[in-house]
């Protein structure tokens, strides 16, 4: 069962109207598509693009699964620290691929999830608080083993841990990190932690499929065989030489050529399922990091990725959708068959009005909502595309991480830009490192405490 792409509202003339992709630039795009193709499979073959090979490492799954075995039944608690690439992918699994609420039920047949990804000492407090580090498992991921939000919370749940279990704190660490780079790896070594690789030439956002997902993945029961296949298939499909079945260069040339041509420069991710619900922001940091960034022109380029959520979602943003500016595109993912789904029961009496209701499925309701929703928009003359996921498992899952993951990587080869740096974050990091004291960054913490950015006439007090 495979994923399908509908973009035909995606098209000038289609059932939306004017605001789409001219057919004949699509048809330039179909032209360029063997060059992009080869640069791409250029950068892969040179070893630069890692993630395209995640699928086929059999050898790192059967790892996580190994050390998950050895340790079954003993932690009530996964406690994953990361923040980005090491703990949005993680995120959108546990949400698609762990039984809804998961974390809420008590007893439970697998660990709880925690996935910390920020310092705001309220999630970190409330993390120390409901998850005993006695019975917790504390898997710390960061490839360069330096980013100081993990490393903040490294330092703290260490201590926690230490001072609960004494010498065996050992046990209840695990370390994905970098082979050579970063604070992490001589730290594993020297205190023979249990650690995983991420691979060199993977980048955090492109990470989900190396043990950065597949080791929470593994202890979590997730199908990792499954979700394997299913990239791998998502990743071959990605890499036709022919563009018209090529689903991730179609959905990467559209968006592109909506943002650069059609002034469409928001991309809207729009899954009509709750399981679904995390991959936007998996998708958000994905395109928003790779693809925002300053051309070799100097031109500040990049779509505005963004998300929403169906059926929630129609109650909050689809009035501006549909009447707001018709800057955005939209990607609906469609459910077909939703596991689990239950009967709306019959209406009581007094209550019948309802009767439309009874007799449906909640399945059948959200499906209908989706559909409506394409259509409503469609008739709004927003341009939009549909995925069709046949069933949210790992299968489709692994297929939808490989699409999006292979249609960002076009998507730098089409707005000329390189996918895989984020230099745009590093400000921001250097002059934390200058306020928070960190050596040989004293000249940063000068700068920003001189640095006027508030004039006493623009302020409300
Ligand atoms: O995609 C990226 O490279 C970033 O979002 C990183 O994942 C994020 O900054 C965390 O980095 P690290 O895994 O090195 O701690």
């Amino acid at each position: 069962m495979v994923l399908t792409l509908d973009y035909t509202c995606f098209v000038r003339g289609g059932p939306q109207g004017e605001v789409g992709v001219d057919p004949e630039h699509l048809e330039q795009a179909a032209d360029q598509h063997a060059e992009k193709l080869s640069s791409l499979k250029g950068k892969r073959d040179s070893g630069q693009l890692g993630f395209f090979d995640l699928p086929d490492d059999r050898s790192t799954m059967a790892a996580c699964l190994e050390y998950a075995e050895s340790v079954s039944g003993r932690f009530e608690n996964i406690v994953v620290m990361g923040i980005g690439g090491s703990a949005l992918g993680t995120q959108a699994l546990h949400a698609a691929l762990s039984r809804p609420l998961h974390d809420s039920r008590l007893p439970n047949d697998r660990p709880r999830l925690f996935v910390v990804d920020n310092v705001d000492p309220s999630l970190v407090g409330g993390v120390l608080r409901v998850a005993n580090p006695e019975t917790t498992l504390f898997n710390v991921i960061s490839k360069s083993g330096s980013t100081a939000e993990t490393m903040s919370q490294f330092l703290l749940f260490l201590e926690a841990l230490k001072a609960a279990v004494g010498d065996s704190w050992r046990d209840h660490i695990v370390v994905t990190t970098d082979a050579q780079q970063g604070f992490l790896r001589p730290f594993a070594d020297v205190h023979a932690l249990k650690s995983f690789v991420v691979p060199d030439n993977v980048g955090g956002r492109f990470s989900v499929l190396s043990p950065v997902g597949l080791l929470p993945g593994a202890l979590m029961g997730w199908n990792l065989p499954q979700l394997l296949e299913g990239a791998a298939h998502g990743r071959n499909r990605s890499l036709s030489g022919d563009f018209a079945q090529n689903p991730a260069a179609v959905w990467a040339a559209c968006h592109h050529l909506l943002d650069t041509r059609c002034g469409v420069h928001s991309q809207v991710l729009f899954p009509y399922s709750h399981r679904l619900r995390l991959m936007v922001d998996w998708n958000v940091q994905l395109v928003a990091e790779s693809l925002g960034k300053v051309d070799a022109q100097g031109r500040r380029i990049g779509p505005f990725p963004h998300g929403a959520v169906g059926a929630t979602d129609q109650h909050s943003q689809v009035q501006l959708f549909a009447q707001g500016p018709r800057d955005k595109a939209f990607t609906f993912l469609r459910v077909l068959n939703h596991k689990d789904d239950l009967l709306i029961p019959d209406h009581p009496q007094g209550l019948d009005e309802l009767a439309y209701l009874s007799g449906k499925t909640f399945g059948q309701l959200l499906d209908a909502e989706c559909r409506a929703t394409q259509l409503a928009l469609t008739d709004a003359g927003c341009p939009n595309a549909l995925i069709s996921v046949p069933e949210v498992d790992a299968h489709s899952v692994g297929e939808f991480l490989m699409w999006s993951m292979v249609a960002t990587a076009y998507g730098g080869e089409l707005y000329g830009v390189d996918a895989f740096d984020q230099p745009g974050v590093e400000a921001g990091k250097v002059a934390t490192y200058g306020l928070m004291g960190r050596p040989g960054f004293e000249q940063e913490r000068s700068r920003v405490e001189g640095r006027k950015i508030s004039d006493p006439n623009y302020r409300v007090i």
